[in-house]
C-alpha cells in the first residue's frame, strides 16, 4: 500500500491521535535525580556553570529530597563533596563521612527513595584523580581495594544501589566480591559501563568541588569518543563481572550505544544526560534559541526511543513537573 491509500497524517492529526499512537513515553518513574551533598556548609550553594543545581548542606538535603519527591520521583543519584580530602581519599569510607551521613538521614525520612551512590575516587582525592597515584600514574589494582571499602560503607549506611563510575578494569567483580562477604549480597550494582572520556564532563567538576584542583586527564580509563566496538566488550565484561544495571554515558553524542547496548543485553539501561548536555541547553534557552521545556523534552524522548529503561537527568524535576 502507498499513496493515496497510505497517508502517514492520519496518525497525527490531533493531540489524542499522537499521544495514541506514540511509541515511547516519559514518566516520572523514568528519572534519577543527581544531587550533590556538601560537609561543613549550612546553606544551599548555587553550581554557577549549572543553573538551578545546588551543593547542598545535610540540612537543605531534605528539603531538596521533599521536593523531589513531591514532582514524582523516587530515585536519586548522590555524590558527596567531603571538607577533608587526601591523596588517598579516605573520607569517601568513612562510616561517618558525607554519603553515609545523608544515605542515613535521607533513609530514615523517606525510606521509599532508591538511593544510589556514586563509588568513585575523585571527590575525595586531593589531586582530584579517580584512583591512587603512584609515580604521577594511576593504580588500578590498589585503587580496587578503596571502591570495596567505599561499597561496603556506604550499604552499611542504607545506599541501596553502588555505581562505580570511575571506570577501573576489575571494579565491578572487586566490589560485588566485596559486598557478598560484607553481609550485602543483595545490593545492586549500576555500572558505567560505558563511560566516555567527555568534554560534557565540565560543569560537574565545579560541582563536585574538583574544578581547580584537577590537572590532566582521565584518558588512562575513559573511554574514546571513537570507540564502539571496545565500549560494547566494556559492557559485556562488566556484565561478565557481576553488574546488575549498566549506564552509558554521556547520553546524547551517544545514543547510538545505548541502542547497541539494548540490542546486545537485556540488563536495565540508564542513560545520564550529563552536566555539559545539561549546561549546553540552559546557555541556548538564555540565549532564546529555542523553548526550553520543548528541547528537553526532545532530547529526553531521545533517551527512551533508543532503548534506556531510566534518566539520570539534572532536568528530571522539571520534566516530571512538566508531566503532571
Ligand atoms: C565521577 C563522575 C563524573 C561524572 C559522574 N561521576 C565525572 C568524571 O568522570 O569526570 C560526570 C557527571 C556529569 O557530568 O554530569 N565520579
Amino acid at each position: 500500500m502507498t499513496f493515496p491509500d497510505l497517508r502517514f497524517q492520519r496518525y497525527r492529526q490531533t493531540p489524542a491521535l499522537r499521544d495514541f499512537f506514540a511509541e515511547v513515553h516519559l514518566h516520572s518513574r523514568d528519572f534519577i535525580y543527581p544531587i550533590f551533598i556538601k560537609e561543613e556548609c549550612d546553606k544551599p550553594e548555587a553550581v554557577l556553570s549549572l543553573p538551578g543545581i545546588y551543593q547542598h548542606s545535610l540540612h537543605s538535603l531534605i528539603d531538596e529530597v521533599a521536593a523531589t519527591v513531591d514532582s514524582g520521583i523516587n530515585k536519586i543519584l548522590l555524590f558527596g563533596i567531603p571538607k577533608h580530602k587526601d591523596p588517598q581519599g579516605s573520607s569517601s569510607f568513612d562510616g561517618n563521612g558525607i554519603i553515609q551521613k545523608a544515605a542515613r538521614l535521607i533513609k530514615k525520612h523517606y525510606p521509599n527513595v532508591v538511593v544510589i551512590a556514586d563509588c568513585c575516587l575523585c571527590e575525595y582525592t586531593s589531586h582530584g584523580h579517580c584512583g591512587i597515584m603512584e609515580n604521577g600514574c594511576l593504580n588500578n589494582d590498589a585503587t580496587l581495594g578503596m571502591l570495596k571499602k567505599i561499597a561496603v560503607s556506604y550499604a552499611h549506611s542504607g545506599v541501596d544501589i553502588i555505581a562505580p563510575s570511575g571506570r577501573m578494569d576489575g571494579s565491578v567483580a572487586a566490589i560485588r566480591l566485596a559486598l557478598e562477604e560484607a553481609g550485602h549480597p543483595l545490593t545492586p550494582i549500576m555500572s558505567y559501563a560505558i563511560k566516555y572520556a567527555s568534554a560534557f564532563y565540565g560543569p560537574f567538576r565545579d560541582a563536585a568541588g574538583a574544578g581547580s584542583v584537577f590537572k590532566g586527564d582521565r584518558k588512562h580509563h575513559q573511554i574514546a569518543p571513537s570507540q564502539r566496538r571496545e565500549a560494547l566488550r566494556q559492557a559485556m565484561d562488566d556484565i561478565q563481572q557481576g553488574a546488575d544495571m549498566l549506564i552509558v554515558k554521556p547520553g546524547m553524542p551517544y545514543l547510538d550505544m545505548i541502542r547497541d547496548v539494548r540490542e546486545r543485553c537485556s540488563l536495565p539501561i540508564s542513560a545520564y544526560q550529563v552536566s555539559g548536555e545539561y549546561a549546553m541547553l540552559k546557555a541556548a534557552a538564555k540565549a532564546q534559541v529555542f523553548d526550553e521545556k520543548a528541547a528537553f523534552h526532545e532530547c529526553l524522548l531521545a533517551y527512551k526511543r533508543a532503548g534506556a529503561d531510566t534518566i539520570i537527568t539534572y532536568y528530571a524535576k522539571d520534566i516530571c513537573q512538566q508531566l503532571q
